[in-house]
């Protein structure tokens, strides 16, 4: 069901530092603050060959990342994100698994203008997982994928 790792998002109380970090230090390509308002976060996106880095930063207090960084002042990992190739059909075989997928499985358009859900931590060893619907047909054109 799992296909390509997507992404890995860390959450970052200090943005600016963060990016510093990964251009200057770590020597990466990173582009432009992006708002996310329906997410409630400001992200920038470590572009590294074949796969991403998500710099995560709340947009205002009652974002889900101000409680993360609450909880973990100094930042750290905040989600992986694999691809699926059908995530309604992914939804449905996790629910009926068992498994709190958020808002009841249905997909919510996420940070690249795709279908995607999040996997609750404590039924999936400890890691917030989103899964993020890349159809075949229709993959990333950064990427360089058929
Ligand atoms: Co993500």
């Amino acid at each position: 069901m799992l296909r390509r790792l997507n992404h890995v998002a860390i959450a970052v109380p200090d943005l600016d530092a963060a990016v510093a970090l990964y251009r200057d230090t770590l020597g990466t390509a990173v582009s432009a603050p992006l708002d996310l308002p329906d997410h409630g976060v400001t992200v920038v996106f470590v572009d590294l060959p074949g796969s991403k880095v998500e710099l995560l930063h709340p947009l205002t207090d009652r974002s889900p990342i101000a409680a993360f960084l609450s909880r973990h002042p100094q930042g750290g990992l905040h989600h992986v994100c694999y691809e699926v190739e059908d995530l309604g059909e992914a939804c449905e075989r996790l629910v009926k698994a068992g498994l709190r997928v958020s808002d009841g499985g249905r997909p919510k358009v996420g940070a690249h203008g795709r279908p995607v859900v999040f996997l609750h931590p404590k039924d999936v060893a400890g890691t917030l997982i989103e899964l993020e619907e890349v159809r075949s047909d229709n993959a990333d054109p950064e990427l360089g994928e058929k």
